[in-house]
């Protein structure tokens, strides 16, 4: 008996020494000390042992089994510091070691160009406005002096979206922000709107043409109009404004040059040149040797507009222009490709 306990126990001691986790441990304490154990068979076989050896052997097996249990108990302790400090050691964070940088974006040089542009006209008391992309034929067109079959509509390549019941409630892809001019005099002039002339703002935004892409055209590009509405506007209103624009925004020694025009919704109408800001006006590549580069439409607003649009042509008058964003960036940045801003090339657009 006496030796039998001593096997058991010697090979008890052995596996819990070998053990690496409290897995095995729990396994030995099953098969050594659990109901079925290789100790509890001992104290079964009790009965066989004659009554007076019985204290003494019982003894014993309570003393192999105690010797068992704290052995368990101190390799479990063991193997729970051991795990804690490799967890420690996995888990130590150097604090004095660099961050990762999280990569920030930053704006657009359309973006940038158009910040620039509101802030110049903010600063002589315009209100910058929006109007929607998907606009009404009337909008766009009617009330801009563009009825139905002008030979303009063509020029202008629309997206049609859906036929109206008549040609003013077309709904299309607006092809011009001018079309935000109509919606704001129609708002002056109607009493339910918090609006009321006289008119100062500009209005930014994306306008569609069914145009092919190269590098100075793209199907979806970005106008910015401006709309002034007084008594006694003048031209000279206009060139000053526009010149005074072209100073604070391509630098102080441009000058600005109108040429005759057309455009439906103006009369007289021009085009805008500035002098080119990489030679001066001498002549170069950038303004392809003529010295002058064009930058926008512009106009006195036609006086059928203003009647259209609630506005008595006796009474006032007004200016209107439209430049295109990117043709303005293109230019403050000297980029000579239009679809580089559309790209999203982050090695291009990071230069900015
Ligand atoms: N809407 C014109 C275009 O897309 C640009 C323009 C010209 C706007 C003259 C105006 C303007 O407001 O007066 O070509």
């Amino acid at each position: 008996m006496n030796e039998m306990l001593g096997k058991i126990k010697e090979s008890a001691l052995a596996k819990i020494a070998e053990a690496v986790d409290a897995d095995a441990l729990n396994e030995i304490k099953v098969a050594v000390l659990g109901k079925k154990g290789e100790l509890t068979q001992v104290l079964k076989s009790m009965k066989d042992v004659a009554p007076e050896d019985r204290p003494k052997v019982g003894q014993m097996v309570n003393d192999a089994r105690a010797v068992i249990e704290d052995t368990l108990s101190k390799k479990l302790a063991e193997i729970a510091r051991a795990a804690r400090s490799a967890r420690l050691v996995r888990e130590t964070v150097d604090v004095t070691k660099p961050g990762t940088r999280k990569l920030l974006g930053h704006r657009h040089p359309n973006q940038i160009a158009l910040e620039d542009l509101e802030r110049v006209f903010i600063g002589m008391g315009y209100e910058v406005v929006s109007g929607p992309e998907v606009e009404y034929d009337k909008y766009n067109f009617e009330l801009l002096n563009i009825p139905a079959n002008h030979p303009a509509k063509d020029e202008q390549d629309t997206f049609y979206i859906q036929r109206g019941a008549t040609t003013e409630e077309d709904i299309l892809l607006r092809t011009q922000t001018s079309s935000v001019q109509a919606r704001i005099m129609l708002d002056a002039v109607n009493p339910e709107k918090e609006r009321t002339l006289p008119i100062r703002v500009i209005s930014p935004g994306r306008v569609f043409r069914a145009d092919e892409v190269d590098a100075t055209h793209s199907p979806s590009f970005h106008q910015v109009e401006g709309l002034v509405i007084d008594k006694n506007i003048t031209m000279a209103d206009l060139k000053g404004t526009l010149a005074q624009f072209a100073k604070e925004f391509f630098g102080p020694n441009t000058k600005t040059k109108f040429r005759p025009h057309h455009f439906p919704f103006t009369e007289p109408s021009a085009e805008v040149d500035i002098t080119c800001f990489k030679c001066g006006g001498k002549g170069c590549g950038v303004c392809k040797g003529s010295g002058w580069i064009e930058i926008l439409g512009c106009g006195m607003v036609h006086p059928n507009v203003l009647s259209m649009c609630g506005i008595d042509p006796e009474e006032y008058s007004g200016f209107a222009f439209g430049i295109g964003l990117e043709r303005i960036t293109l230019l403050k940045y000297e980029i000579d490709d239009m679809r580089l801003l559309y790209e999203n090339d982050e090695r291009f657009l990071s230069q900015f």
